[in-house]
């Protein structure tokens, strides 16, 4: 008999993406032709709502499963608008759930038992716990046999993943030895953060995760949230979406450890390799869509080779004298020769340069859509430091993050070329 991979999708720091990851990769799943059942173990029931169930609809939720020993699993199942995809509903009640299981006998075990008669009719069963490691995460640990952690590319999150492993290492010591966490899966990815790409450096390098990261990237996508506010699997609302495409390449992650047997990194390997061979356009680029799309044609346009200047460039000779009466009518008015001209930044460097406070946190930098609407350049006019003999220590100083110092900087005479604003 074939044992069903049931995966708790587990992490005790909250909004990292475990609803969201639980319900699109069974949806994924099960649009690949899986038989998926996903429970949904959080008294927030946001799985629940998230596939367009309404808590007022349910009479029994898996709050029943837990402490209802007569309550048969399969009654308790619903199946969903997307064919081979099941849910276990939750509902706010299950918030009691933790004390009232306090004296029951098995506590730990009451939702692998439930399960028991009802898990071989699925190929995957997902748990989406909520995000503690309490009773009901003992629960979904114990009646599962691999953990999936998704997490945010944030030095916190390291932290708390190390407790994570912890928990389960002393789980598989007492209760479950079949259990292991099979895969860490970054959500919310931004590559226009320092603090996202240097995170994923190090989860990358670290030889206790890297073999079980998984290759894909679940980039900031819109289309996600969107999807969740109408109840609808990510890959049924916009199959064209990066989020749709990026969640229907985690569940080919899954689908190519199982085949193949691997750890999630040598998984994704050959995932890609066979991606290659059969001539798939490259997952990276192909999702690398967390910049607007403006920004994105700008890129593409940037990247094209630069068009010939419409005026043809002056014949050396011609060059030449130019530069030489450039030069007399610079030495006649000054005694210096010339500074080189500043180079003039690229949009996205303007923006940076207008939020450039000491030590100004990385948030402060504006999205690349705030920059093509022109929003920045109006903050950076208001921003820009008094020009002229006061130029250097304004920069020192700052501008807009010290009230106390603006009262001197704006009683100088102004010597710039540019206002600023009061
Ligand atoms: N890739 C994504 N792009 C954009 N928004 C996302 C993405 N992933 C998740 N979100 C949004 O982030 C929020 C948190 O996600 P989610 O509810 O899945 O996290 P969680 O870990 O289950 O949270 P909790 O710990 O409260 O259960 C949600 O509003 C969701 O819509
Ligand atoms: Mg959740």
């Amino acid at each position: 008999m074939r044992i069903p991979r049931v995966i708790t999708v587990m992490n005790q720091k909250g909004g990292v993406g475990k609803t969201t990851t639980t319900l699109n990769v069974g949806a994924s799943l099960a649009h690949l032709g899986k038989r998926v059942l996903l429970i949904d173990l959080d008294p927030q029931a946001n799985l629940t709502h998230g596939l367009s169930m309404l808590a007022k609809d349910l009479s029994e939720s898996v709050y029943e499963l837990l402490l209802n020993p007569h309550v048969v699993a399969s009654n308790l199942i619903q199946s969903t608008p997307w064919p081979g995809l099941d849910i276990v509903p939750s509902h706010i009640d299950l918030s009691g759930a933790e004390i009232e299981l306090v004296p029951v006998m098995g506590r730990e075990t009451r939702l692998a038992r439930a399960l028991a008669p009802v898990r071989d009719r699925y190929d995957y069963v997902f748990i989406d716990c909520l995000p503690s490691l309490s009773l009901l995460t003992v629960n979904a640990m114990v009646a599962a046999n691999e953990a999936l952690v998704p997490l945010q590319a944030h030095p916190f999150a390291l932290e708390g993943l190390g407790k994570l492993f912890e928990v389960v290492g002393m789980l598989r010591e007492a209760l479950n030895p079949d259990l292991r966490v099979s895969a860490v899966l970054v959500t919310l990815f931004d590559s226009r953060t320092n603090v996202n790409r240097e995170t994923l450096k190090r989860l990358q390098g670290d030889p206790r995760l890297a073999p079980h990261l998984l290759g894909t990237l679940v980039r900031n996508n819109i289309k996600i949230a969107e999807s969740q506010k109408d109840g609808v699997p990510v890959l049924h609302y916009d199959a064209a979406c990066a989020g749709a495409k990026a969640y229907l390449r985690v569940a080919e992650e899954l689908l190519e450890m199982e085949r193949s047997g691997c750890l999630a990194s040598e998984a994704a390997k050959l995932l890609e390799k066979r991606e290659r061979a059969e001539g798939k356009p490259a997952h990276r680029e192909a999702a690398d869509d967390d910049a607007p799309a403006r920004t994105r044609a700008k890129r593409a346009s940037a990247s094209k080779p630069e068009a010939p200047a419409e005026e043809p460039a002056p014949a050396p000779a011609e060059a030449s004298v130019a530069a030489q009466a450039g030069r007399a009518i610079h030495e006649a008015l000054h005694a210096a020769p010339p500074a080189a001209p500043e180079p003039v930044p690229a949009p996205h460097a303007e923006a940076e340069a207008s939020n450039r406070f000491p030590h100004a946190p990385e948030s402060a930098a504006p999205p690349e859509s705030e920059v093509e609407a022109g929003k920045v350049e109006a903050e950076e006019e208001r921003t820009e430091p008094v020009a002229g003999p006061l130029r250097a220590p304004a920069e020192r100083i700052g501008t807009r993050s010290d009230a106390s110092l603006r009262p001197r900087l704006h009683a100088v005479p102004y010597h710039g070329t540019r206002p600023v604003r009061k």
